[in-house]
């Protein structure tokens, strides 16, 4: 078998070694434009799981790259004259000059020619190849000539960013976030071999105009980042390597095979560098071509083979990268933060680590996390224990005049069982046993103003004296059993009305005895489904007029909070978003328009409602489809409700056309309300994929939102709160008196099962390098 891998860099050569200890027969040949120790940058970073994969796959290699590699635990985060220290990440550095060198020592050893200062700029040359691995780095010339095959999409980040080095010695990856006149610069930084360490810095474009590093030359910018950082370097240098400033590009490409070529490295896929990923995710694309080499019948079964089982692995590292270069990106949002809640938010800002992860590992520093959020608590005039504070979900918050327990919401959610609009026994049930679960705010699902304005037939109202009757009984048993409070969420369907039940197809149309439906603009959802009407001005005062009777009849249930619905794609949602929106009077057209009538109704219910109490607004922060509703506008929505006196701004997303691209995964909708609540400086309620206590901690913690709600999971779970305050021992948690045994029972047992738990964690977990070496290193205690 004969084999070209086109670029000598981690990629290239950890594929051309595998490769060829699988086929010791084939011809293996590596063409490099460089020279051979011609390397270009500092330190690369592999996580102790990473090494553990380069143990198996090829332990000679393995050995010598860590022999050269320094280790460390910790990750510091310096912030405003602070730093915050966790350890336990189990990370290591080397350097990439000698990282490559090793790996074309062992490429040789194995028999696999390499050729240096060989610039491939033709695939034709190899013909006779059986294989051709295309590892041309981030610029991949062979990506762009077969561009319209390969399909790659960069996206260039707008952060400007530069890779230098220094000989300052770092005992943890060192994130320092430095103020300077000109705006803030962050600085990544890791040791990589004794007396050296790589240094990333990073600052948004106009804080790099302005602090003039535009024009400036390799050490000129050096030398005015070593002002800026002077204080850390302690007379260290920065050491310069084309150390350019640039735009970081996320690459990604819709294929990675063309005959038999494949794209391997940073050619076919990008992360960002605050994850430290792109050396890892190189070597490990080597892998597994050659896993699938191995098992597949052909080149190209097995190139087809690598691509399928690659991408799902590769996508889920650029998410967390995508997710954690936002934070980076939008660093001057949280500026303002209590230091140890920023340090939390660094750590935790791509998922991968959380509240109950943070807490086995530095339990102090979570410690003092709770202290910071506990303290704001108080401030707002809250009798909360500083000393000893609950956890983030266990503290109250007060909205206007309300006052709630703790942060679990149950969020909106239609039951599709309601006879006329008017809720029923399963309503009775359903909303009674999840106030007495714990939660300290129960949403009830959309409660249609009129009997036009419903979704489905099963959907419930607040149009007549019969519904306010059954409404006014629930909302009675909520106040007589259990702490929670019951906010009243009202909407209209809009063209997304006269609609069957969930279960009998969602959104689709009714098939006999439907009604007239409205919206902003006559666009049907489904193709077949009923033509909605353009709202005229007699409609749109009717409508509003109903909102605000609806709101009055809320007040006279004893609510004690009101949501206007403007998600989703309903009525006043389909005003808001452009793609639903096509009016060309005063109501259509740019934003401030198009917010117009759902303002005037917000008002309208605003002067209807009791001042006392507060009012919130569920919004879709992105229509997840282009030309549609994005982060920065619902930024601009969040904003004109809190003007018009909103005081809570429910961050959902979506459902407003049926084309939407929606990016699932775990808290999905969060970085909305973290975007929402920390640009528009207003109260927000997170929802979306958010399944544990655990989650909701992490959340809280890091000031991406004020409340978080559930949904489906308390569908499965009324207790889901009481559970949680058990496992972290909030044992001020509301539970009726008939209940109480079962709390007692259950307090009891979750003090041993955490306790189990932790230990069962602690034990399973394997020693970090760092700390085997730094045993290893300790002289034998003295017999
Ligand atoms: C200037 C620079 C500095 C960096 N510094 C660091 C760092 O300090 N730490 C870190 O973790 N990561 C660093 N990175 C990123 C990291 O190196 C990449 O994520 C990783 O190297 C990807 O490996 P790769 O093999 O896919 O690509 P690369 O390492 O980029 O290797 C591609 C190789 O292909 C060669 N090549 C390209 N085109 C041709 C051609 N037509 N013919 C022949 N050869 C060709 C290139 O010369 C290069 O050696 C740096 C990247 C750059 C560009
Ligand atoms: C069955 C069902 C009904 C829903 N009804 C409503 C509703 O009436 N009003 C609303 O704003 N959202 C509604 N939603 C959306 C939920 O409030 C929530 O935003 C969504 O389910 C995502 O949260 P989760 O992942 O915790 O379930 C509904 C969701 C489900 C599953």
């Amino acid at each position: 078998m004969k084999i070209a891998i086109i670029g000598g860099g981690p990629a290239g050569l950890y594929a051309a070694i595998l490769l060829r200890k699988q086929r010791p027969l084939a011809e293996i040949t590596v063409y490099e434009r460089n020279r051979a120790d011609d390397t270009f940058g500092f330190g690369v970073v592999f996580s102790d799981a990473t090494l553990d994969n380069f143990e198996k796959y090829d332990p000679p290699s393995y050995r010598r790259i860590t022999q050269e590699f320094a280790y460390w635990d910790d990750i510091a985060v310096h912030f405003r004259g602070t730093v915050h220290r966790v350890g336990g990440n189990g990370f290591c550095g080397c350097s990439r000059r000698k990282l490559l060198l090793i790996l074309q020592e062992r490429a040789r050893e194995l028999g696999v020619s390499l050729r240096f200062e060989t610039e491939i700029d033709d695939e034709s040359r190899f013909a006779d190849a059986d294989l051709i691995v295309l590892a041309d780095g981030i610029n991949s010339r062979f990506r762009e000539k077969h561009i319209a095959h390969f399909e790659p999409e960069v996206d260039v980040r707008s952060n400007i960013f530069a890779w230098m080095g220094s000989t300052r010695p770092l005992d943890a990856f060192t994130f320092i976030f430095q103020e300077t006149e000109w705006g803030p610069f962050i600085a990544h930084a890791y040791q990589y071999e004794a007396g050296r360490s790589t240094w990333i810095f990073e600052t948004d474009p106009a804080t790099f105009k302005r602090a003039g590093l535009e024009g400036l030359n390799e050490r000129q910018s050096a030398d005015r980042m070593a002002e800026i950082f002077g204080w850390f370097l302690e007379g260290h240098p920065l050491l310069t390597n084309r150390s350019m400033w640039r735009n970081f590009p996320m690459i990604r490409s819709r294929r990675w095979v063309k005959d038999n070529m494949v794209l391997l490295g940073d050619a076919k896929a990008t992360a960002h560098f605050s994850i430290g990923s792109g050396t890892k995710l190189a070597m490990e694309d080597a892998i597994a071509l050659t896993e699938a080499m191995e098992h597949a019948p052909t080149v190209g079964a097995a190139l087809e083979q690598y691509e399928q089982g690659r991408r799902e692995e590769v996508e889920k590292t650029q998410h967390a990268a995508d997710v954690s270069l936002v934070w980076f990106e939008h660093v001057d949002r949280f500026w303002e933060f209590d230091p140890v809640q920023f340090a939390f938010g660094v750590m935790t800002r791509s998922k991968a680590i959380t509240y109950d992860n943070l807490t086995l590992r530095a339990p102090d520093f979570v410690a003092e996390v709770d202290k910071a959020i506990a303290r704001q608590v108080r401030a707002k005039g809250f009798n909360v224990d500083v000393e000893k504070p609950l956890a983030p979900m266990f503290q109250p918050m007060r909205l206007r005049e309300m006052e709630l327990a703790n942060r679990a919401v149950v969020s909106p959610m239609c039951m599709y069982s309601a006879k006329e609009g008017v809720p029923t026994d399963f309503h009775f049930v359903h909303y009674g046993s999840r106030a007495i679960g714990g939660a300290g705010l129960i949403f009830t699902e959309m409660t249609c103003v009129g009997r036009d304005a419903r979704i489905t037939p099963g959907c419930t109202g607040l149009w007549n004296d019969e519904q306010e009757a059954a409404w006014r009984r629930i909302v009675d048993f909520v106040h007589a059993n259990s702490a929670a409070k019951i906010c009243l969420q009202l909407g209209h369907a809009g063209r997304k009305g006269a609609t069957k039940l969930m279960w009998d197809g969602m959104d689709r149309p009714l098939e006999e005895s439907g009604w007239d439906i409205v919206s902003a603009s006559p666009i049907p959802y489904f193709p077949d489904s009923k033509m909605p009407r353009e709202m005229d001005r007699a409609a749109m005062d009717a409508v509003k007029g109903a909102f605000a009777q609806a709101a009055e009849r809320g007040e006279r249930c004893g609510f004690d909070m009101l949501e206007l619905h403007c998600a989703h794609g309903y009525l006043l949602a389909s005003f808001i978003s452009p793609l639903t929106n096509r009016r060309s009077d005063e109501y259509g057209g740019p934003i401030a328009n198009r917010l117009r009538y759902p303002l005037e109704v917000f008002e309208a219910m605003r002067a209807a409602w009791p001042a006392h109490k507060p009012m919130s607004v569920r919004i879709s922060a992105t229509d997840w489809a282009e030309g549609g509703i994005t982060g920065d506008d619902a930024v601009d929505i969040a904003r004109a409700f809190a003007e018009a006196g909103v005081d809570l701004v429910d961050v959902s997303t979506g459902q407003t056309v049926r084309d939407a691209q929606p990016v699932y995964g775990r808290m999905f909708q969060t970085p909305f309300s973290d975007q929402v609540r920390n640009e528009a400086r207003v109260a927000t309620m997170c929802v979306g994929n958010i399944t544990t206590s655990d989650q909701v901690n992490t959340i809280l913690a890091a000031g991406r939102a004020d409340l978080v709600a559930l949904g489906r999971p308390h569908l499965v779970d009324p207790a889901f709160t009481l559970k949680a305050a058990a496992w972290y021992g909030a044992d001020g948690v509301f539970c009726p008196p008939q209940y109480l045994p079962g709390k007692e029972q259950i307090f009891r047992n979750s003090v041993r099962d955490r306790q189990d738990f932790e230990d069962l964690k602690i034990k399973a977990k394997p020693k970090t390098r760092a700390e085997l070496k730094a045993e290893a290193a300790k002289p034998l205690a003295a017999e």
